[in-house]
């Protein structure tokens, strides 16, 4: 049978990835940009691992809860996993992504809260990839399954600061770009202006070095930087204003693309449930603290301890709680080779929480073993979370609350905050 095969089916589900499945003679399939109910014409494509990937070439009839994407580049760009579909099943999809790998851990009857949404647009930090093809620069997201660039002209996720660079970007990117190189562009909206980080092999001349100023100038960017990763070199280009961050009002210097909730309007939402929850703890614990988002709040009615792995986070830390005269102890250390001890955490009231993506599986092996009587996870992926999550309870903790965030609108992630509590 050629791959060139169309086929009319009906979406009938979604798949965790944000596709819409549909059972046809060709057995199951899954098409991205389609929402359930939709009938769709389908080209069928490459066999996945979970079954076969179909490229929906005619919208038939919508279903029931389709509504307009919200973007032109939504069916080619990765960056998205489902547009299209109402508020309140998108909700659902979303917080169904955690329910899932609760119940795959055993722990489908915690206490989960319905979907805390957030506004598109909001999003402070972009990852996006450039490529010169000819005189042209293509910048944007990879297309869905490929290394191909989707030159955007839009972004609704983005917040409207980051999109705005982009014409500038482009042109610079394409003076200073041999043909067909790449680049990676790191941008974060700090509260004195955007940080962007070019990372790749620039070849930095004079020539270029003065147009990229030029541009840092013209974009009214905070600081301009290339890194060199073969040479392990971060090249500062112009540094126009110090790129800082506001925690609780406290004023920390942000390094280079360094870790930043994604969305401001998520962070708030974090830091809310986190002070809430441990509005009576005097000593605290905050883990994989970044540049404090947890531990600046916490430290206005609590000591806090806070440990982070990147020695230029914790020292940024270290320097805003230190002019703001917060009492915050400050220590650089990798929690996955040296977690901090049960008998360490002992002395604490509550211990926070924030791994990277792998989750924090010897750490909270260490929690489970203390005497800790409140600890508040946060978690970007829902598998690692639930896996943590059994750790704790069968070391004697009780799941007392779990909250999706979403902090990133429209792909498949999501953000988790999650209360425990000591038998
Ligand atoms: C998800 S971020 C959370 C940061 C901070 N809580 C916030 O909300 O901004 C995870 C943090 O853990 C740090 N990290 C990653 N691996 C680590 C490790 N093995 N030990 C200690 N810190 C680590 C990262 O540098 C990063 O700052």
């Amino acid at each position: 049978m050629p791959r060139s095969t169309t086929l009319e089916v009906e979406i009938a589900a979604l798949s965790g990835r944000g596709e819409g499945i549909a059972e046809s003679p060709k057995g199951r399939l899954y098409v991205p940009g389609t929402v359930p109910g939709d009938r769709v014409e389908v080209r069928l494509g490459p066999k996945g691992r979970e079954g076969e990937v179909a490229e929906m070439i005619a919208l038939l009839a919508p279903g029931p809860d389709r509504v307009k994407v919200a973007c032109a580049h939504f069916f080619l760009c990765g960056g998205c996993a489902l547009q299209g579909l109402a508020p309140p099943a998108y909700a659902a999809w979303k917080r169904d992504r955690v329910a899932v790998a609760l119940a795959r851990q055993g722990l489908g009857a915690a206490p989960l809260a319905p979907l805390v949404a957030i506004p598109p647009g909001d999003r402070r930090r972009a990852d996006l990839v450039a490529r010169r093809v000819g005189e042209r620069v293509l910048i944007g997201f990879h297309r869905r399954k490929s290394h191909m660039i989707v030159d955007i002209g839009e972004c609704p996720v983005l917040d409207p600061a980051l999109v705005g660079l982009l014409p500038g970007l482009r042109e610079v990117l394409a003076a200073v770009l041999a043909s067909g190189a790449a680049v990676d562009c790191k941008a974060t909206k700090t509260a004195s202006g955007i940080d962007l980080v070019i990372v790749g092999d620039l070849a930095l001349t004079l020539d270029r070095r003065e147009l990229l100023f030029a541009f840092a100038e013209t974009a009214d960017l905070a600081r301009l930087a290339v890194r060199n990763v073969a040479a392990d070199l971060l090249d500062p280009i112009a540094i126009r204003r110090s790129p800082e961050i506001r925690f609780d009002d406290v004023v920390v210097d942000f390094p280079p693309a360094a870790f930043l909730q994604a969305s401001p309007a998520a962070e708030a939402v974090l830091v809310a449930e986190v002070t809430a929850a441990l509005a009576g703890a005097r000593r605290v614990a905050d883990l994989y603290a970044g540049l404090g988002a947890f531990a600046l709040p916490l430290s206005a009615a609590a000591s806090v301890r806070a440990i982070e792995g990147d020695a230029a986070a914790a020292a940024a830390l270290r320097r805003g709680a230190a002019r703001a005269g917060r009492r915050i102890a400050v220590e650089t250390r990798d929690l996955a080779r040296r977690p901090l001890s049960a008998s360490e955490l002992d002395g604490c009231d509550a211990v926070v929480f924030d791994p990277p993506r792998i989750g924090a599986k010897e750490q909270t092996g260490e929690i489970a073993r203390s005497k800790v009587p409140l600890v508040a996870a946060i978690s970007c992926a829902p598998a690692s979370f639930a896996r943590d999550a059994r750790i704790l309870i069968e070391g004697g903790y009780r799941l007392q609350r779990v909250v999706p965030v979403d902090q990133f609108v429209w792909s498949s992630e999501v953000e988790i905050f999650a209360l425990f509590l000591r038998n």
